[in-house]
């Protein structure tokens, strides 16, 4: 029996979000054995949408894969650039988008599936990411067991129900945009490792990312802010997800906080 270490990281945040990956993501791999690498990229640019250069950071930093979320096309630059690189964007968005919901990465002799869906509640409108998830898994299946998704939702129980719906057919439902990293991370009957939401990578001394002046302004006053990404020391939140290469079944899955 062989087995394959996927780390995904939360959420990069900004500047202080790609400083923190490109310093502590190759110790990371190397200290954990990590044969694939995904990362949610979808605030990596100024809070929101990722930069070709953000991206190419990302990619330098050890990153082999880059997921997103409802930031998507907050940067208008990837329009022009998603075709050509490994980002996988919501499946549930129009179809006549560009880009694409899912993705099969080459790790050695084992082909790994990635997802990323948006959820709906609390959350901008996007097509049913269920049946959206459910296809995609159901394509990807007859090429690997090995599969992640990243499920992008702003609801706790949104985020379990997709995990349960996926479980036995994944090896792992992993939840992001909270930037919040959950403590309950487990593998369900099924063989599905599943963490509520990873976290943010980025800066600690933040509201989830933003300068907390103006933040805490707009809930005390109520009044319109442009909010800003803040600076200072960031941190790295991310799971590593240990999976059966042959069953796709999870066999473990970490916290990482650093
Ligand atoms: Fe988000």
């Amino acid at each position: 029996m062989s087995s394959l270490n996927i780390l995904f990281v939360g959420d990069v945040f900004g500047s202080s979000g790609r400083a923190v990956l490109a310093k502590m993501l190759p110790e990371i791999k190397c200290a954990y054995g990590v044969d694939i690498c995904i990362v949610n990229g979808e605030n990596a640019s100024h809070g929101r949408g990722l930069s070709m250069r953000s991206a190419d950071e990302i990619y330098l930093a050890g990153a082999d894969c880059i997921t997103m979320g409802n930031h998507t096309w907050n940067n208008n630059e990837i329009y022009r650039y998603i075709d050509d690189y490994r980002i996988v964007r919501p499946a549930n968005f129009a179809s006549s988008l560009p880009g694409r919901g899912d993705i099969l990465l080459e790790c050695g002799q084992y082909p790994v599936g990635v997802v990323n869906v948006q959820g709906r509640v609390y959350m901008d409108p996007c097509d049913n990411p269920f049946e959206a998830a459910y296809e995609a898994v159901s394509r990807l299946r007859e090429r690997t067991s090995v599969i992640i998704v990243d499920f992008h939702a702003e609801a706790s129980a949104e985020k379990a129900a997709m995990a349960f719906y996926l479980d036995g057919l994944v090896t792992a439902v992993v939840g992001t945009h909270t930037h919040v990293q959950t403590a309950d991370e487990k593998i369900l009957p099924g063989g599905t490792a599943f963490i509520t939401d990873v976290g943010m990578t980025g800066p600690e001394d933040s509201v989830i990312g933003m300068d907390k002046g103006a933040v805490i302004n707009k809930f005390v006053r109520c009044v319109p802010e442009r909010f800003s990404p803040a600076d200072g020391a960031g941190s790295l939140n991310a799971v590593l997800i240990t999976a059966d290469t042959q069953t796709g079944r999870a066999e473990n899955i970490v916290r990482i906080r650093l």
